[in-house]
């Protein structure tokens, strides 16, 4: 069956030779089992056509870090947040992440598994095709594998791809408070073993981070994570710088999230490195930090930058990624271009993905938007209703 996308005003891509934006006019898609297999104006063999009303055409949006597997809501900490409580004073008073664990472990597989897919399903209509789901509110080896089956099942229900990342070393369970240790030979010796047996997660993630998970502890678990052929991911220097981002260059993470308390030698790590850096602006505004990632100096020192949205019901519940080109736009000092290079092509190779989405081009995955716009100014100019402008989103082929 061969899906001919007509009546385009502009295709609009990312020219990975010339490192800018790539516009294609006068052209017609041709797609065949959800790929791309002809981008021109003379295709003659096809079954049917899709209309495209004088949309502007981009490619599905990649959203590379997102927490959405937990149950309820921590609306509480708002409150909490608006009195004048720090993300680390919450934590310490019994919020944080170890209450989403708490509620985790309380609900079944099935509720587990009916929040998550409510917390996942409106991800599409914001235009997002491919997402990152980590792990990370169950922190025993039986929780952490009940979120990363969940995930699975969720994968197989929606048509949004989504790819799984181990999180156990979130945060230390309460159990594990005072034997810390102890933990992090269950996450090397148990729970990666598992994960990696089940093929339940591509990536190993660690949250890095002062309070948290040192640079010692994350690198014993990140090379512990590649010998069984994770792929390691950071979330590195999120509140206080730590040398996490020299980590992620050390071990050869794929990317190195936060960034806001990066500093001059984290920077030039990550410039001598592939390793992608990937800001979550819409966790510096959702907890109300005035310390956004600087993406201007990062891209300036010839790192690749990726934006995702960070979706988790602690720190930020943006779902939308024309929320957060917006935010990186204004607060992160990157341009329009470079922010929608963020959400497609530079957030493909994060999640090693660059030869099958992130680009409009032959042999790629048909993962497309067609947006009512007419420049591509318009998608975070609308920010939180961009989607309204969303005519339809097609994912490997299949209209939505
Ligand atoms: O990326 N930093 C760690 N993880 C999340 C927060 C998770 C939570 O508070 O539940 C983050 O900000
Ligand atoms: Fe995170």
């Amino acid at each position: 069956m061969k899906t001919k996308i007509i009546n385009i005003s502009k295709i609009i891509s990312w020219n990975v030779n010339t490192n800018s934006i790539e516009i294609i006019k006068d052209k017609d898609i041709l797609i065949e089992s959800g790929k791309i297999i002809s981008i021109s104006k003379d295709i003659d063999s096809y079954d049917e056509i899709i209309d495209g009303e004088k949309c502007i055409i981009t490619p599905g949006f990649i959203d590379t870090h997102t927490h959405p597997i937990f149950v309820g809501s921590r609306a509480n900490e708002f409150e909490m947040r608006s009195q004048g409580k720090t993300y680390q004073e919450i934590s310490k008073m019994g919020g944080g992440i170890n209450s989403s664990v708490n509620s985790l472990r309380n609900s079944s597989e099935e509720e587990l598994y009916l929040s998550s897919l409510n917390n996942i399903k409106p991800f599409l209509s914001f235009g997002t095709t491919t997402l990152e789901a980590k792990s990370g509110y169950g922190l025993s080896l039986k929780d952490e594998i009940k979120s990363l089956k969940v995930i699975k099942k969720i994968n197989d229900e929606l048509d949004i791809d989504i790819i799984p990342t181990f999180l156990g070393a979130h945060d230390f369970p309460s159990e594990f408070k005072n034997n810390k240790k102890e933990y992090i030979r269950l996450i090397c010796e148990e729970m990666i073993p598992q994960v990696a047996e089940q093929e339940l997660a591509v990536f190993c993630d660690v949250f890095c981070e002062k309070g948290y998970y040192s640079v010692e502890d994350s690198r014993k678990i990140l090379e512990t994570a590649k010998q069984y052929k994770l792929i390691p991911r950071i979330h590195a220097d999120e509140f206080v710088y730590s040398g996490a981002a020299e980590l992620a260059q050390e071990i050869g993470a794929i990317s190195a999230d936060h960034l806001m308390a990066i500093n001059e030698d984290g920077i030039n790590a990550l410039s001598k490195s592939n390793t992608i850096a990937t800001l979550l602006p819409g966790t510096t505004f959702f907890l109300n930090k005035k310390n956004y990632a600087d993406g201007r100096k990062l891209i300036d020192n010839n790192c690749s930058v990726a934006l995702a949205t960070d979706f988790n019901p602690g720190t930020c519940t943006i779902r939308s990624l024309s929320n957060i080109m917006f935010l990186a736009i204004q607060s992160c000092g990157l341009t329009i271009e470079e922010a929608f290079l963020g959400v497609t092509y530079n957030g493909a190779k994060s999640l090693n993905k660059q030869n099958e989405i992130g680009l409009i081009k032959e042999n790629y995955n048909a993962d497309l938007i067609l947006w009512n716009i007419s420049s591509i100014d318009e998608i975070p100019y609308w920010f939180d209703s961009a989607n309204t402008r969303i005519y339809k989103v097609i994912k490997n082929g299949k209209v939505l």
